[in-house]
C-alpha cells in the first residue's frame, strides 16, 4: 500500500480538494485499494469541520464530491506513516520541516511540493484561495488535477519498481 498525504494550512480547501481529486483519479483506474490518501492541515483552526463551500461547489463542478471529508491537523507520526507528504505552498512546506524537526527528524522527510508533479502550469504553488474569489478556488482545481495526474504516473513507477 503507498500512502499519500496532502496538506495546506487548514485543511478545509486545497488540500481536500486534493484528497478528492487523487481518490477520483485512483478510482477510475482501479487502484483504489493499493494506494490510501489523506489529507491534513499545519493548522488546528478547523479540525473536525468540513471543507469550505465554496471548495465543495468548485470540486462538485468537476465531478469531485468531498463533502464528507472533515479536517484533522498534520502530527510528527504522519512522516512515518505516509510515504508522500505533499505541500501545497511554501509556508506549509517551512512549517512542514519545522514539525519533522522537532520530531527528530523520523521518517519521510517532507521535501515535496505536489505542484512538483505538475505538468502544464508554470505555478510551483498552489496558492491559497480562502480570502479570495471563485476563481481562485476553480484555479485550485487546475493545479491540483494537473499534478495528480503527474503523481499518479510517479505512483505507477513506485508500484512498478
Ligand atoms: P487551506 O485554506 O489552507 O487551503 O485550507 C485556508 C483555510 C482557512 C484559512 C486559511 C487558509 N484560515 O485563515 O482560516
Amino acid at each position: 500500500m503507498i500512502r499519500v498525504l496532502f496538506v495546506c494550512l487548514g485543511n478545509i480547501c486545497r488540500s481536500p480538494t486534493a484528497h478528492g481529486v487523487m481518490l477520483g483519479l485512483l478510482e477510475s483506474e482501479g487502484l483504489s485499494d493499493r494506494v490510501f490518501v489523506d489529507s491534513a492541515g499545519t493548522a488546528g483552526w478547523h479540525i473536525g469541520k468540513k471543507p469550505d463551500p465554496r471548495s465543495q461547489q468548485a470540486a462538485l463542478a468537476r465531478g469531485v464530491d468531498i463533502s464528507d471529508q472533515r479536517a484533522r491537523q498534520v502530527s510528527a507520526e504522519d512522516f512515518e506513516t505516509f510515504d508522500y507528504v505533499l505541500a501545497m505552498d511554501r509556508s506549509n512546506l517551512e512549517d512542514l520541516k519545522a514539525l519533522y524537526v522537532s520530531n527528530g527528524r523520523q521518517g519521510a522527510e517532507p521535501k515535496l511540493f505536489l505542484r512538483a508533479f505538475g505538468r502544464s502550469y508554470d505555478e510551483h504553488e498552489v496558492p491559497d484561495p480562502y480570502y479570495g474569489g471563485e476563481a481562485g478556488f476553480r484555479h485550485v482545481l487546475d493545479l491540483v488535477e494537473d499534478a495528480c495526474d503527474g503523481l499518479l504516473a510517479d505512483i505507477r513507477q513506485k508500484m512498478d519498481a
